[in-house]
């Protein structure tokens, strides 16, 4: 899967959201999330980000490793939607994105 890391905190560009063909980026409060089991390594995302913040979860550096974890347990109790358009989950974090401070841009 492809992760989505710190440069979107904050952010939210939103530009990797049109290209994913199986629509598995979830726009949270703060930033968004790749579904890991719904995400098919297309890679059509990673180039697109303006801050880079997007990675295949093999080439996320060490010291962002907790993003890696975050993409995935955001999901832990939202299960497989299928789909981002049909949901919003805007109005939730997983807590390590929570609890960061306010990201300058
Ligand atoms: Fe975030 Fe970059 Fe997508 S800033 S919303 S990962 S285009
Ligand atoms: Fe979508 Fe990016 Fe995965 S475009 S399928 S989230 S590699």
């Amino acid at each position: 899967t492809y992760v989505i890391a710190l440069p979107c905190v904050d952010l939210k560009d939103r530009a990797c959201v049109d290209e994913c063909p199986v629509d598995c980026i979830y726009e949270g409060s703060r930033m968004l999330y790749i579904h890991p089991d719904e995400c098919v390594d297309c890679g059509a995302c990673e180039p697109v980000c303006p801050v880079e913040a997007i990675a295949h979860e093999d080439d996320v550096p060490e010291d962002l490793n907790s993003f890696h974890r975050a993409n995935a347990e955001f999901f832990a109790d939202l299960g497989s939607p299928g789909g981002a358009s049909g949901v919003d989950f805007t109005d939730r974090d997983h807590p390590m994105v929570a609890a960061l401070p306010p990201q300058e841009h």
